[in-house]
């Protein structure tokens, strides 16, 4: 384990914003993990994962502990499920692939989502109609104040949508280091009337799919509408998409019959935040280095060395146009660093 000094951030996040870590540190083991929480000269700390839902406006001034934990293993099986362990610090779509080679099924819809494991529970990482709860069943976490290691089940981890107790109330009180999954041996239950899921595998002309056929879908489907990260800059979405009142809803549809809608109960609905960002006018807008991306509004994007501090300031000005307009708060998804 090594402790280095004034570490560049870029290659720790996927929107590559250049800031520092005034210190840094990877660890590769939970005894390393209890070992650098005990040094007493850096009381200062933060936790990365995958660096897939953050931006960081300013440089770190903390030790950034970049949780390196690794391994997959299947704890038990019986005929028709399998319980899988991940370590926090896997690469959250590799690990999917693994399930998918062992034919496990339950996150194929959650193909190619950037980040690890670690970090998946912290907001209940969705995509097409799945959410990780759905084949959570505990995860381990390290509680920082007292090295001990607690385990939550999925009813103990309030999961919501793109919201759990670890965004809340134990916000960084914990550092999760591994993930149990029940995953589905056969009998696979295939969600494909989600989005654009099955007119995909139309064009692959994929009459009945597998588990695998399904992720090639999203993966078709991610790919076609979002940004690679490695090409460039970005964090998924970066606003959540708003829950309204069926009552500004009626209001807000005499103005814009055609907005798009999705009933979450009997008095709410859910607006995709891409359409209210479209509509302002923003999608494929570009700032300089950054922007909003040109084939779904709700990400945006750093072309080429943007300071977070820019795209943050973007992010505002969207928020105040939306409110403007629709009278609706968009909440960034993203960590504000
Ligand atoms: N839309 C537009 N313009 C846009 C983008 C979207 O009008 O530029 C409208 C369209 O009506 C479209 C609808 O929004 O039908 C929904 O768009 P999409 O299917 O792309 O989904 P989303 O609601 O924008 C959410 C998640 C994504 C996830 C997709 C697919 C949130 C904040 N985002 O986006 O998650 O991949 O559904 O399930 O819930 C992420 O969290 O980083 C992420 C990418």
């Amino acid at each position: 384990m090594q402790i280095q000094h004034n570490i560049s951030l870029k290659k720790y996040n996927t929107f590559g914003i250049d800031a520092k870590a005034n210190h840094f540190v990877s660890i590769n083991t939970i005894k390393e993990l209890k070992e650098v929480l005990q040094l007493s000269e850096y009381p200062k700390r933060f936790i990365l994962g995958g660096g897939s839902n953050m931006l960081l406006t300013k440089d770190v001034e903390a030790l950034v502990m970049h949780i390196h934990l690794k391994g997959i293993e299947i704890v038990s099986q019986d005929d028709s499920s399998a319980l899988v362990k991940a370590q926090a610090g896997e690469n959250w779509h590799n690990f999917v692939l693994w399930c998918l080679q062992n034919d496990f099924g339950g996150l194929e819809n959650l193909s190619l989502i950037p980040g690890n494991v670690g970090t998946a529970p912290i907001q209940n990482i969705g995509a097409y109609g799945v959410e990780l709860k759905d084949a959570f069943v505990s995860c381990e976490a390290l509680e920082i104040a007292t090295l001990e290691t607690k385990t939550f089940t999925n009813e103990a981890c309030n999961f919501e949508y793109r919201n759990s107790v670890f965004k809340q109330a134990l916000k960084g009180k914990y550092i999760i280091t591994s993930v149990l999954f029940k995953l589905t041996k056969n009998n696979h239950i295939l969600r494909t009337n989600y989005g654009a899921i099955a007119s995909q595998l139309e064009v692959m002309k994929v009459e009945e799919p597998t588990i695998q056929e399904v992720s090639k879908a999203v993966i078709a489907i991610r790919e076609s509408k979002l940004p690679n990260p490695k090409e460039i800059g970005n964090s998924g979405s970066f606003f959540k998409n708003p829950v309204i009142s069926l009552q500004d809803f009626e209001k807000l549809k005499q103005n814009f019959p055609e907005i798009p809608n999705y009933p979450v109960s009997s008095s709410s609905i859910k607006i995709p935040a891409g359409w209210l960002i479209e509509k302002a006018g923003f999608k494929g807008k570009r700032f300089g280095n950054y922007g909003v991306h040109e084939k779904q509004a709700l990400v945006l994007v750093n072309y080429d060395n943007a300071k977070g501090s820019e795209i943050l300031k973007l992010s505002k000005v969207i928020q105040e146009t939306i409110m403007r307009i629709f009278n609706i708060y968009i909440e960034a998804e993203v960590n504000i660093i």
